[in-house]
């Protein structure tokens, strides 16, 4: 969860070490710190806490020397936010500075066991535990430091991506990894690492991924090894190109990533769409699922595991495929699923969404299901990350890199992939006919072009939300495929508003919410024209008559809750499956400038990370 960067080449490390971080800010921003190694191999540390920009005004106030440098943005697990806890780590000798993402969860005990030797520690973190391992080893063994570090590793339990430097050795960058990613750039004399490629776009396009228990160790020229932890054993260099560019993760003239990424759905999802719908629309493609037909023809049923507005899209994904597949679906949050004893076998299919592909408890859950036999399908969006590389198939949801923590793209890139995966598979197995695939696969199509006509309703949006930036509770509802949505929407404005919001199943909501309405809880209902048009108005008559203002989101053309709701945002109408990619764009617009008027930083709201990559 938090985002590490390391640089070994003939130019000052600082520079890139800042605008890394900047790029993985992302990932964590309650504190970061910078170590260099100068030509005289004396280790410089700067920490701070905060934002990049924090550390970056208090180093250049003092020595930013050295042209290898390791680097680290805090998302706190072990002991709050501060400059004590920031990494890097230094060990008490002084000789060794570390940064690290992950959990060592074996910490404590190997503290004790450091105590003993006479060690003591400063900071409340794990990490620090881990860098006086490998201090205490490499004394203790006479070896060394790569050597220490592999010893070290051999101790630790837990997951980790780390980058080590050593006192008097400008030349060696060690870096290591288990369960948390680590990328390595490959440039000309030079080389960058980081917990992913963005950083290290722009220097070159050549990268390894780094494997579970491997450790690569990086020397001044390029030159580099690979070998694996628990065998010591070298293992072979996999360069691949990197497909990222540097404008895809800029803001192209807007004031937020979020804001870019609302408004470049249309595009993102013409990217997603892209070669998997034949031109008649008879068809959908997906060589994830044609490379296994056996397995989707044998499926008895379907777990759709995931985390936060993932399993949102999930939730969706289950009504998509038991419409077009007939198939029993469940949905499972990943880090209930991980512990709750499954029953799975051969005949199971799990479906594992995650925008990141790096979220711990999806991860684990993926290996879970592996270990009972299941076939595991991914559907992500960080091409080359963990999920993808731990799944047997799957398909990416092409929607480019989501820089803002609350996903937008990703999750209409999600819904989209589900329908062509509902679609495929109920084609595959004879359940949806030929005339029911082109018609949903032909309104499929053109809903990048229905989402570029609903971004029209921004303007409107922006007023009404200025009516309703200081309500204190919000209400979400929506029935059928949108009450997923409503959750999603609610979500959206908790995250980056931190107003307390709630989705439910509009029907549901007279079985206990209703009692909390009054004129100071607005609702937003989801209605669009589908075959639950009818029993929403009168789910909202209940809202009325109880004095909470509604805002409802209905489609064009449809003026029957123009009398009974507040404010009514059109949205064109589309086929009920695909009304969630639709109804989303208000209400991530609506979050969105709720939290600006609060004057609230959208892109990295407080206490959260994009990247979850810690249980
Ligand atoms: O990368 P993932 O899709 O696995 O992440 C799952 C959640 O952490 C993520 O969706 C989170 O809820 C977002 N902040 C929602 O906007």
């Amino acid at each position: 969860m938090c985002g590490i960067v390391g640089y070994i080449g003939p130019k000052g490390a600082f520079d890139i070490l800042i605008q890394g971080l900047k790029r993985l800010e992302y990932r964590g921003y309650d504190s970061a710190g910078v170590a260099m190694v100068d030509a005289d191999g004396k280790i410089n540390v700067h920490k701070s806490r905060g934002k990049v920009a924090n550390l970056e005004r208090v180093a250049r106030a003092g020595d930013t020397s050295g042209s290898l440098g390791i680097a680290h943005t805090r998302w706190a697990t072990h002991g709050e936010p501060n400059d004590i806890n920031a990494h890097p780590h230094v060990s008490q000798s002084g000789e060794i500075a570390l940064v690290h993402n992950g959990t060592i969860e074996n910490y404590a005990v190997l503290k004790q066991a450091l105590e003993k030797h006479g060690y003591t520690f400063k900071s409340e973190t794990d990490t620090e535990v881990l860098v006086q391992l490998i201090d205490y080893v490499k004394h203790h063994n006479q070896c060394t430091l790569q050597e220490a570090v592999r010893e070290a590793l051999l101790q630790v339990d837990g997951a980790y991506a780390i980058a080590v430097v050593e006192k008097g050795d400008p030349d060696t960058l060690i870096v290591a990894r288990k369960s948390s990613p680590l990328v390595i750039g490959v440039g000309e004399g030079e080389t960058f690492i980081a917990s992913d490629a963005t950083p290290i776009i722009g220097y070159t396009d050549r990268v390894i991924y780094l494997k579970d228990n491997e450790m690569a160790i990086i020397k001044r020229g390029g030159d580099l090894s690979i070998r694996n932890v628990k065998s010591s054993t070298p293992t072979q260099i996999d360069i691949q190109q990197l497909k990222l560019s540097l404008a895809q993760l800029e803001k192209g003239g807007y004031d937020t990533f979020m804001l870019k990424e609302i408004f470049e759905q249309p595009s993102t999802l013409r990217d997603c769409l892209r070669g998997r719908i034949t031109d008649d629309c008879s068809r959908v493609v997906l060589a994830g699922v044609e490379m296994h037909k056996d397995v989707f023809l044998k499926a008895k049923r379907i777990t759709l595991v995931a985390c936060g507005t993932s399993w949102h899209a999930a939730l969706i994904g289950k009504r998509l495929i038991q419409d077009f597949c007939r198939i029993p679906v469940e949905v499972e949050y990943a880090s209930e699923f991980r512990y709750g004893n499954p029953v799975l076998d051969s005949d199971d299919v799990v479906i594992a969404i995650s925008q990141s592909g790096e979220t711990a408890d999806t991860l684990a859950a993926i290996e879970l299901a592996k270990e009972k036999g299941a076939f595991v399908y991914g559907v992500c969006n960080v091409v080359g990350a963990s999920i993808p590389r731990a799944t047997d198939s799957g398909t990416y949801i092409h929607v480019g890199p989501e820089i803002g923590v609350a996903s937008t793209k990703a999750f209409t890139g999600q819904v989209t992939v589900l329908t062509l995966l509902a679609l495929a598979i109920g084609q595959l197995r004879g359940v949806t006919d030929k005339d029911t695939v082109r018609s949903v696969a032909s309104a499929l199509r053109e809903i990048p072009d229905v989402i570029e006509e609903t971004l029209k309703c921004d303007p409107e949006v922006k007023n009404i939300s200025r009516i309703f930036t200081y309500a204190h509770n919000f209400l979400y509802l929506g029935r059928g495929y949108n009450y997923p949505t409503a959750l999603e929407g609610a979500l959206k404005l908790k995250e980056i508003s931190y107003i307390h919001a709630e989705g439910y199943p509009a029907a549901e909501m007279k079985h206990g919410p209703i009692a909390l309405i009054d004129q100071e809880m607005p609702s937003v209902i989801i209605a669009p024209s589908d075959y639950l048009y009818d029993k929403i108005i009168s789910n909202v008559q209940q809202v009325k008559s109880r004095g909470g203002a509604v805002v409802a989101i209905v489609s064009k053309g449809n003026t029957a809750m123009n009398d009974i709701a507040d404010y009514c945002i059109e949205i064109p109408a589309v086929p009920a499956c695909l009304t969630p990619l639709v109804a989303s764009i208000p209400l991530q617009l609506m979050a969105y400038y709720i939290a600006v008027n609060k004057g609230k930083d959208v892109d990295q709201p407080r206490n959260l990370a994009k990247s979850v990559t810690v249980e």
